[in-house]
């Protein structure tokens, strides 16, 4: 997209400093509405469907390159769309400021981009500080779904998850463990996934539901 710059360095100290704010749920909405939240959303195709199919969803897109956050909320003002919402993250930063502890019904991580290299660093999209955050933020029996064109990063990111004693622990694999879901479960599906279905590739994914171990 013109004017917005393909990748941020999300270690880059501009990004490290937690600046997130939380999201304000719409006045309409019930305290118990269901909440859906897009990670690393940019323009939020899937957000934006989502929203229209499901509109006692509050649906949030959020995203780390703020031109991204800046249009998809100019887009959601001229469209007039009432349960949808927009803000900065810097995931391996600052989603602890976004949501309150198990207020959110369903994470998706969708298409996240491999890893940032620099000289030193390799960087894992999933990682133990995100896992413990998503894992708080859900509700109970709320589910993280990752979706990737990449098998080595849904690969990475399921192994984060089980094997790991900590986090095998509170996320059981919808489609049994180790197992990648077939299909898109949903009725709508993001810009990337449209692009790699038409080219002919495979979607790998997952679907976990959380158990926070103290029902
Ligand atoms: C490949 S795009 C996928 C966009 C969309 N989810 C889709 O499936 O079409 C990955 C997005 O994640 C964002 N992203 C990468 N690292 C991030 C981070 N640490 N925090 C928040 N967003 C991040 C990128 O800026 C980019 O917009």
């Amino acid at each position: 997209m013109r004017g917005i710059r393909q990748h941020v360095n999300p270690l880059g100290l501009h990004y490290s400093i937690p600046r997130a704010q939380p999201l304000t749920r719409p006045q309409h909405l019930p305290a118990d509405a269901p909440v859906e939240v897009e990670l690393g959303c940019a323009d939020a195709q899937f957000s934006f469907q989502l929203a229209r199919h499901a509109p006692d969803t509050w649906v949030c897109g959020l995203e780390i390159r703020e031109p991204w956050v800046a249009r998809n909320l100019r887009r959601v003002a001229r469209e007039n769309i009432q349960n949808l919402s927009f803000g900065y993250v810097n995931l391996n930063v600052d989603l602890d400021r976004v949501f309150a502890p198990r207020s959110v019904d369903r994470f998706h991580l969708l298409f996240p981009d491999p890893w940032f290299k620099d000289k030193h660093k390799k960087r894992r999209v999933v990682e133990p500080s995100l896992c413990r955050t998503i894992i708080e933020q859900l509700r109970p029996g709320g589910e993280l779904h990752i979706a990737s064109d990449i098998f080595e990063i849904t690969l990475e990111a399921m192994a984060e998850i089980e094997g790991s004693e900590e986090f095998s622990r509170h996320f059981e694999n919808l489609a049994g463990p180790w197992s990648f879901w077939r299909g898109n479960p949903f009725a709508v599906a993001s810009r990337r996934e449209d692009t790699t279905l038409r080219r002919g590739q495979r979607v790998w994914r997952v679907r976990y539901r959380v158990d926070h171990g103290d029902s």
